[in-house]
């Protein structure tokens, strides 16, 4: 039998035995053994994971005691996946996914060229991750939010791109640079070279964080999974996430960030062509002083001032920085940020922007991503 499907039996008995009382995905609880913890599927717990390859790889199944354990921390049933109440130091990236992201021939973030033209146009297919989201309403087809591929199935945006959008937001444009063109090319000397045509891909589900808030605006972040796999293309390529601790740590330690975007918000784009500006990081009570509220850990404070072009990045789109992914060498460019509140007012005396810090949602991304098929 696969591995997996040798797993998924095993959970299989565990979870039907158990008197499941129904958390939600991420809940607090507390583990068989009294320690605090959270409701996670078997592939974001450490230990419990470890067993069960153990017990796999044994021949012998699960020890009685270790059934009667997993028994008696599950917790409850998410898309078919059993989830169990996972002690909090042992809570960890899900491993399918981390497998993905940390393989060697998943190319995100390659960065191509970090130079600008005419001010602030990026240089043809060298931001391979943006995405822009279509929307159909009253008759009228338009992009009204950004995002980017993180994958070749799922795009990442913020929640109030989506939030009772639903039945308007219905295909992602890969690929693009020149809106109003059908084919982007760049003059190289006397040829001229053109970027393969943008790819339209439909959406088969929409997936907000269940903890999204739209009227306080936190926990801005969703996914979207596509209908079918992209190929991915010179054109067309993943960011690359904040996996790892030290990743992690980078999003506050940094001083700069790029926002790239055709400055899409509800009331269409600004630029017809891909644009990019360096915005700084500010203190979070910057944020907290200009919109009076809040800012939490799980956001950003970036931009402001005189900074009018700040103002340029798309609602849902990324907030970058080239980084050291992994072990290598080769910086990566990084999504530590999504657009989420307040970088729209292009014109005026710019405010900073809340932005959704990524970093404290890797969890949710890997968890999600895992739960809805990779
Ligand atoms: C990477 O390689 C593995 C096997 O080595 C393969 O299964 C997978 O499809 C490849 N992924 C990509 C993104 O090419
Ligand atoms: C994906 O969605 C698009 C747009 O809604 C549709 O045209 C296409 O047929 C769908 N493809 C698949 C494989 O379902
Ligand atoms: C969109 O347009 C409306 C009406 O002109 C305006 O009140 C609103 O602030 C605009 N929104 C953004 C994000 O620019």
């Amino acid at each position: 039998m696969p591995r997996c499907c040798f797993l998924v039996a095993f959970l299989c008995l565990v979870v039907v035995g158990a008197r499941s009382a129904q958390a939600a995905y991420a809940d607090d609880c507390n583990t068989p053994n009294g320690d605090s913890g959270q409701c996670m599927p078997f592939s974001s717990c450490s230990d419990i994971e470890q067993q069960l390859l153990k017990a796999q790889k044994s021949g012998q199944g699960l020890s009685p005691e270790y059934a009667g354990y997993l028994k008696n921390a599950a917790c409850g049933e998410f898309n078919n996946v059993g989830h169990f109440c996972c002690a909090n130091n042992q809570i960890q990236h899900n491993s399918k996914v981390m497998k993905l992201f940390k393989s060697s021939n998943f190319t995100c973030g390659t960065i191509l060229s970090q130079r600008v033209s005419n001010g602030y146009e990026v240089q043809l297919s060298s931001r391979p991750w943006m995405a822009l989201l279509r929307y159909q309403s009253i008759g009228q087809s338009r992009f009204l939010c950004g995002g980017t591929l993180i994958s070749n199935r799922y795009i990442l945006t913020a929640a109030h791109c989506v939030y009772g959008l639903e039945d308007q937001l219905y295909e992602i444009r890969l690929g693009e640079h020149r809106i109003s063109t059908e084919r982007d090319c760049r003059r190289q000397g006397r040829k001229e070279k053109c970027a393969p045509p943008v790819k339209d891909v439909g959406i088969e589900k929409f997936l907000l964080h269940e903890k999204y808030d739209s009227r306080r605006i936190t926990n801005d972040i969703a996914l979207l999974r596509l209908n079918s796999s992209v190929t991915f293309e010179k054109h067309v390529k993943p960011i690359c996430l904040p996996i790892t601790d030290k990743l992690k740590q980078e999003a506050e330690s940094l001083s700069n960030y790029f926002v790239t975007g055709w400055g899409t918000t509800e009331n269409g784009s600004s630029s017809d062509v891909l644009l990019q500006a360096s915005v700084p990081i500010q203190p979070r009570s910057a944020c907290s002083r200009a919109y009076r509220r809040d800012v939490l850990d799980t956001q950003l404070c970036v931009g402001g001032g005189d900074l009018q072009d700040s103002c340029k990045g798309d609602s849902g789109g990324p907030l970058q920085a080239p980084s050291l992914y992994l072990d290598e060498y080769k910086v990566r460019m990084v999504e530590f940020g999504i657009v989420s509140m307040g970088v729209t007012s292009c014109g005026q005396i710019s405010l900073p922007g809340i932005y959704t810090n990524v970093a404290p949602y890797v969890q949710w991304i890997t968890d999600t991503m895992a739960r809805h098929g990779l």
